[in-house]
């Protein structure tokens, strides 16, 4: 996240002058040289020759399939919180057999930890509030018939182990610690009031039965990542909305955006619909367009009402990346994770306010929506790069007319994919994560995997160059004028990951960055600290087998983005996904997340108990002498 330090305020006051001093400084050479900013051997060298030095302080550490964490010599990974923690004392401990009930779950640290944000109290450096989301949750342990729900008590502590937790964390003697009892300490659930406000708010599609008004919703689930507001409140971001939902009526009919967002009768297996109409497509339609939403919480009021802010558009969204432009509007940068969706950028029409935070609680409700558009780029094998532009999703421009069946703004937001669509938008290799350099404001995106890359309307080619992408991609890109207000930019890919010891010689075999020695697939979260470190986190193929062989558990990786260096620094245990990242203001502690260790079954972390069960966690990483993580 761009904006996920202490130091939010002071370094957004000078952000966009120092955004392009950095810029100059660090491109100059590749300007003068080409025209073209994204020449890396050429930056690589300029940098190179500037600070004589790597920005990367460890040493590359080996692949594993142990379960457990591993980092680099002289790093340690703890447990600051895993699933099922109880908040407060008088909530009942995690109980190994699923026999929780649905009130603890309310109570308790929500499952499968996924985006999260650090919130400094502004007058004691050892107290800090955390908001993490809580994905989904994985029936074979949440429940203790280890089956999808077979109750409306089930399907509630489903909706109780998703959303977020608020937590506080204290430091003590160097090491931070969760906080029970905390009068921050928070779940917003599944189940919680939400208030929606913007352009869609009241709209028909979000009116129900429960709420004639279409501005109350119960819920956020499907929480994946995350973003943080210079103004001090956290971004939740509704991913999955539509496996929840299913028809109990198996002959309807889905409608065009229906089957656009991707819903199906079965809901994917989750099977609420069948103990809560709200779930219901047959018989609450409308429920289905109250998700899919960016929600924003303010953590340090713990009786605040959480928003979602429709003016950013519905769609599968993975996380929210925050920069400012130079006349101090915030830019929010939004991947569409699904197979051949499309990136988004949502520009507020007022200027941000750093005097007064709270004069920016509405910020989010007014601006513009855009989605990017790719041009073929220079066709080059190991190092493609072209130009994009941002095409406005407004009513009445691009063809978003009445007309052509977008009958207002909220239709369109509502409706995002579809406009996306008409206006003619790049379908990409499943875009996750998004996070914006500290140092030179390039946007870095993670493009996962596309197994659908080469078929019927997706053509291979731009920022997506491989059929049936099995490793993923990081795409970069730099806006025209250095101004997230620019509606051009140019693009390069920063990676392309692969195989290099199964796929020698072919595309497979990722760019010139990878090796046997750091390779990895399914880049997914992604993060920069102060330095300028690019953090890679992975959610892919962990057989080791096959096209795999030698990639090991999923991972975390650093990169230094001027010379594309990568190494390996931490590696997870069996069966999870590495997603999740925040630091300390001291850059002193990294959080990240081990999310659902042992999905398949195999993996009891991190207690290792015979007969326990495995449990996300929140891991912080310190150094044994106390340094900056990474340098
Ligand atoms: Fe929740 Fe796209 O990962
Ligand atoms: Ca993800
Ligand atoms: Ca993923």
């Amino acid at each position: 996240m761009s904006y996920d330090t202490p130091t939010d305020l002071e370094r957004l006051a000078g952000l966009s002058r120092r955004r392009f001093i950095g810029a100059g400084a660090l491109c100059g050479a590749a300007l003068f040289l080409g025209g073209n900013l994204l020449s890396r051997s050429v930056l690589a060298d300029s940098v190179a020759r500037a600070s004589g030095s790597t920005l990367l302080g460890f040493d590359s550490i080996p692949t594993s399939t142990a379960d457990t964490v591993i980092v680099p010599p002289g790093y340690r990974a703890s447990v600051l919180i895993s699933w099922g923690e109880p908040l407060f004392s008088d909530v009942p401990a995690f109980k190994h057999d699923g026999t929780n009930t649905a009130e603890d779950q309310e109570r308790q640290f929500g499952d499968n930890n996924d985006g999260m944000s650090f919130f400094p109290f502004p007058n004691d450096p050892d107290r800090a509030l955390m908001a993490i989301n809580n994905e989904y949750t994985n029936y074979r342990y949440l429940l203790p018939h280890g089956k999808a729900p077979q109750s409306a008590d089930d399907v509630r502590k489903a909706l109780a182990a998703e959303g977020v937790s608020v937590i506080e964390v204290r430091r003590v003697d160097g090491q931070w610690h969760f906080a029970r009892d905390s009068e921050y300490n928070r779940r917003i659930h599944g189940n919680a009031p939400i208030r929606i406000s913007g352009p869609a708010a009241g709209h028909d599609l979000l009116k129900t039965e429960a709420d004639a008004t279409g501005t109350q919703v119960l819920g956020t689930f499907q929480n994946c990542a995350n973003g943080k507001t210079p103004w001090g409140t956290y971004l939740t971001c509704e991913e999955n909305f539509t496996d929840c939902f299913g028809s109990t009526d198996a002959a309807i009919t889905f409608n065009a955006a229906q089957k656009r967002y991707g819903v199906t009768v079965e809901s994917k297996g989750n099977n609420w619909h069948l103990h809560n109409a709200r779930f219901d497509i047959a018989k609450t339609p409308n429920e289905l367009n109250r998700h899919g939403w960016v929600v924003e919480i303010d953590p340090f009021d713990p009786a605040s009402t959480p928003v979602k802010r429709t003016a950013l558009g519905r769609f599968k969204h993975e996380n929210a990346a925050l920069a400012t432009t130079r006349d101090g509007r915030v830019v929010v940068y939004m991947g569409d994770d699904e197979r051949g969706e499309f990136i988004y950028k949502f520009i507020t029409r007022d200027r941000f306010n750093a005097a007064t935070p709270k004069a920016n609680r509405d910020l989010l409700d007014h601006g513009t929506l855009y989605v990017a558009k790719f041009d073929e780029g220079d066709g080059n094998a190991n190092h493609p790069k072209g130009r994009g532009q941002w095409i406005e999703l407004t009513h009445g421009k691009n063809g978003l007319t009445t007309e052509n069946g977008f009958n207002s703004q909220a239709d369109i937001l509502i409706h995002a994919r579809l406009a996306g669509t008409k206006v003619g938008a790049t379908r990409m290799d499943r875009p996750e994560w998004i996070a914006v350099s500290p140092k030179d404001g390039q946007v870095y995106c993670t493009l996962t995997n596309n197994s659908k890359r080469g078929g019927e309307g997706q053509p291979v080619g731009g920022p997506n160059p491989r059929a049936n992408n099995l490793y993923g991609q990081i795409l970069r890109w730099r806006e025209h004028g250095d101004d997230g207000l620019a509606t051009t930019f140019d693009w390069d890919l920063f990676l392309m990951a692969g195989n290099p010891a199964v796929h020698p010689e072919d595309p497979y075999d990722g760019s010139e960055n990878i090796n046997a020695n750091n390779m990895f697939n399914s880049p997914d979260g992604l993060g920069f600290d102060d330095a300028g470190r690019l953090w890679v986190l992975t959610d892919g193929d962990d057989s080791n087998k096959g096209e795999y062989a030698g990639m090991g558990n999923n991972q975390m990786l650093c990169a230094n983005p001027d010379t594309g260096e990568i190494r390996r620094f931490m590696v997870g245990p069996v069966g999870c996904e590495v997603t999740g990242i925040t630091f300390s203001p001291d850059q002193r502690s990294l959080f990240v997340n081990i999310q659902h260790p042992g999905e398949e079954g195999g993996s009891t972390f991190p207690e290792h108990r015979p007969d326990g069960r495995p449990r996300s966690s929140v891991m912080v990483i310190t150094r044994d002498d106390g340094g900056i993580i990474g340098a």
